[in-house]
């Protein structure tokens, strides 16, 4: 469940009462985000993305959901939840869960919100019901080791520098703490000027060089990822984004082919890929990259 606002108190460090955007309150220190102050306060901490309300959010949300399975994402999240809930000693009866990017509720990520043992706080670049706080993840306005797991989906790609959040990540998480995340891999950009990276299994697996592996995949294979080249071929020779949705809705079978492309293959041509670790001390040698490749070459 989200947790009520007053609870932020218990995690935030930051050096400066925030100001306000509506009822949430703005942790971003404008010199060194890529949100700009005056913008900011002028839109009311609306998104600088159009993402649609009513009827066309719940089309999206549809094409979504029609397209790209979220089985994979609920089985990640149920181990993520049960191995929280697992660990609860008898002084807390809820985990907590940062969801960084957490604007929109993700594909297959329900079950954090639904599951009374656990308590979601949750921020993004812009307000909104699904979250406590504005702030930029390349600075997670929380004292070191505050939460005992971070989630971070669809995110990492739209940030200037992965790295640094993920940095961010470990240094908010309690020893042992877990991290969910979920990257493109073979997407085409989405949110305009807002998309810079993307990685395969392995350079996701370096980037959380400093997480120990619990689990690591595919989410969305080449079946997938087609529909998604298909749309995009659709939408580029019609000129309209919508044709380009239209096919990818028609063509939402074509996902049924990952279930016969073996797992090694799927890494080497992934829509998505998954990370799901613990918090180590030691990060991962650049010696032991080449044994963490898990694709079919
Ligand atoms: C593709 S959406 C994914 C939203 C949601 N996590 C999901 O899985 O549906 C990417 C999200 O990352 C947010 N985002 C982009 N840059 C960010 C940043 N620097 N800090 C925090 N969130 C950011 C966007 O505003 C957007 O909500």
């Amino acid at each position: 469940m989200l947790a009520p606002p007053e609870r932020l108190a218990d995690f935030v460090s930051w050096p400066a009462e925030p100001e306000h955007v509506g009822r949430w309150p703005v942790y971003v220190d404008y010199d060194d985000s890529i949100l700009d102050r005056a913008r900011l306060l002028a839109g009311g901490g609306a998104s600088e993305i159009e993402r649609g309300s009513g009827v066309t959010a719940t089309l999206r949300r549809t094409l979504r959901r029609v397209t790209n399975p979220d089985g994979r994402t609920r089985r990640n999240v149920d181990v993520l939840v049960d191995t929280l809930v697992g660990n609860l000693d008898g002084e807390r009866d809820r985990a907590t869960v940062l969801v960084v990017g957490g604007g929109e509720i993700g594909n297959g990520a329900d079950r954090l919100y639904s599951d009374p043992r656990v308590e979601v706080l949750a921020f993004d670049i812009y307000a909104g019901p699904n979250v406590q706080f504005v702030a930029d993840a390349h600075r997670i306005p929380f004292s070191d080791g505050s939460v005992d797991a971070v989630v971070v989906q669809a995110v990492l790609e739209h940030v200037l520098d992965p790295a640094r959040v993920v940095a961010e990540i470990h240094r908010v998480l309690a020893p042992d703490g877990l991290v969910y995340a979920e990257t493109p891999f073979l997407q085409q950009v989405h949110e305009g000027p807002y998309d810079f990276t993307r990685f395969t299994e392995s350079g996701h697996r370096w980037l959380f060089r400093a997480f120990s592996r619990i689990d690591s995949g595919v989410v969305g294979g080449p079946g997938v990822q087609l529909i998604w080249t298909l749309g995009a071929v659709a939408a580029g020779l019609s000129r309209s984004r919508a044709v380009g949705r239209a096919t990818r809705l028609a063509l939402f079978w074509l996902r049924f082919l990952d279930r016969v492309v073996p797992q090694n293959v799927q890494v080497d041509g992934a829509c998505g890929v998954y990370f799901l670790g613990r918090r180590a001390e030691t990060p991962l040698s650049p010696a032991q990259m080449p044994g963490q490749y898990r694709g079919a070459q």
